[in-house]
């Protein structure tokens, strides 16, 4: 469990992480979203004591990470990929680590093979290429057998059969009762791995909720069909909704629940053979829940043809 309490940090007059409260639980795989430049990786930094908050605490299983006395069983960690010595190859990259921990060489070959390194453990990091760096720092990660994982965008840069490896990885490493936290920008993905989501902007907390509930709300409205949309289209009128149909005997409502639809539909002995709240995409949610606190504003494509 990693329990974060009034994280703050600032660099000069900038508060990069700003009064950040947040728990990663056991058993589940928490998604950690935001905008560049929100603090994602800078917090990932606090946690494991590479930067000292300002201000706020975090503890990982209870206490700091400097306090643990075998810190890789705790949590294993993917921040930076590259940040291996390129003169040294994974096989002994990863015998270093072990060595800290008393880790034995059968758990180096284990999370090898796991990570799809096999035929390049003998080869040079430096010679490595970015999806190869990221299953290397993947392996590492898991070399202590950790109760907690914490990855910093690690389907960056994999091929399609390594996301597809990352996200039932971690989906495992949950089900088995482990805490894993990951950042990344890929909403789709995300969606597909994650059960809770921490969001950020800024630095600030924006939504701590779960992937469903976050796409639920975040309101495509709800698809009512009915034998009558003429009279339930008035039934349903009111200052804050607005009513579409896409086909004869099909609504989308927004501005009602379902269950008041429900409820006035069946007040009125009005049928109704369908009635479902529309999720919205991830992306979309995010998109909408982040446009005030995206930092760094690409310009539209037009802008770019137009100085050609
Ligand atoms: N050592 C540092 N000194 C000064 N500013 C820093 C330092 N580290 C990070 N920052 C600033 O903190 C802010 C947050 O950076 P951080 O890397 O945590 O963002 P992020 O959410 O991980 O972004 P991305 O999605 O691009 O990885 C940025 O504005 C960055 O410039
Ligand atoms: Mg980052």
């Amino acid at each position: 469990m990693i329990e974060a309490r009034e994280l703050t940090k600032r660099y000069g007059d900038k508060t990069v992480v700003d009064n950040l409260s947040f728990t990663v639980k056991p058993g589940e795989v928490t998604g950690f979203l935001g905008p560049n430049g929100a603090g994602k990786s800078t917090t990932m930094r606090m946690i494991v004591g590479l930067d000292s908050p300002t201000k706020g605490s975090v503890t990982v299983n209870g206490r700091s990470y400097a306090k643990h006395a075998a810190p890789l069983h705790e949590i294993g960690t993917l921040l930076e990929a590259k940040s291996v010595h390129p003169g040294r190859s994974a096989f002994h990259h990863l015998m270093a680590l072990a060595y800290t921990h008393g880790i034995p060489r059968r758990r180096v070959d284990e999370v090898i093979e796991l990570a799809g390194l096999t035929s390049v453990a003998g080869k040079r990091v430096g010679a490595f290429s970015l999806g190869m760096g990221q299953r290397l720092g993947i392996a590492s990660a898991l070399l202590g057998d950790p109760a907690i994982v914490m990855l910093d965008e690690p389907v960056n840069g994999l091929d399609p059969e390594g996301v597809l490896w990352v996200r039932n990885l971690l989906r495992g490493l949950a089900d088995e009762g482990r805490a894993v936290m990951l950042s990344s920008h890929l909403m789709s993905e995300t969606a597909l791995i994650a059960d809770h989501l921490v969001i950020v902007g800024r630095g600030r907390l924006l939504a701590d909720t779960t992937v469903e509930d976050f796409t639920r709300e975040a309101g495509g409205g709800v698809k009512v069909s009915t034998t009558e949309p003429m009279r339930l289209r008035s039934l349903l009128a009111g200052p804050e909704v607005t009513i579409s149909s896409s086909s004869a005997e099909e609504l989308l409502v927004a501005g009602r629940d379902a269950r008041e639809i429900g409820a006035i539909a069946a007040q009125h002995g009005v049928p109704l053979y369908e009635l479902t709240p529309q999720a919205v995409s991830l992306e979309a949610a995010f998109m909408d829940l982040t446009r005030d606190v995206v930092e760094y504003q690409s310009a539209p494509a037009d802008t770019v043809r137009k100085a050609a």
